[in-house]
């Protein structure tokens, strides 16, 4: 039987355990945790970006459009995109969000 692992998310004093398999914030929503925004699950919109401090993880393909090389190699990953292979340190909420009142498209930077 496979163990779940632990994700800390530092700057959000949070943790939840996520099973192996399952994507960062899929493992994050099944806990009901909130401690990441969650927007479009599939690695298109770029609101789950997050900061991987520690912890082994597979991550699929991301678009430079939401992370680009220079920040992937910051840590910057999508949450949605991040397969956990062990317990992990992460950071939620470093970057701001806003929304464009004229078309109501959200920014990320
Ligand atoms: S939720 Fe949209 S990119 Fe992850």
């Amino acid at each position: 039987m496979s163990e779940d692992f632990e994700i800390v998310v530092l700057n959000r004093d949070q943790r939840f355990r996520c099973k192996p398999g399952k994507s960062l914030l899929s493992g994050m929503e099944y806990q009901q945790s909130k401690a990441i925004e969650v927007g479009c699950r599939g690695g298109g919109c770029g609101i789950c970006r997050i900061k991987i401090l520690s912890g082994e993880f597979e991550g699929k393909k991301m678009s430079i459009k939401h992370v680009t090389q220079d920040q992937a190699e910051e840590g910057m990953a999508l949450s949605c995109r991040v397969f956990p292979q062990s317990d992990m340190v992460i950071e939620s909420d470093h970057f701001q969000t806003t929304i464009n009142k004229q078309n109501n498209e959200r920014i990320v930077t």
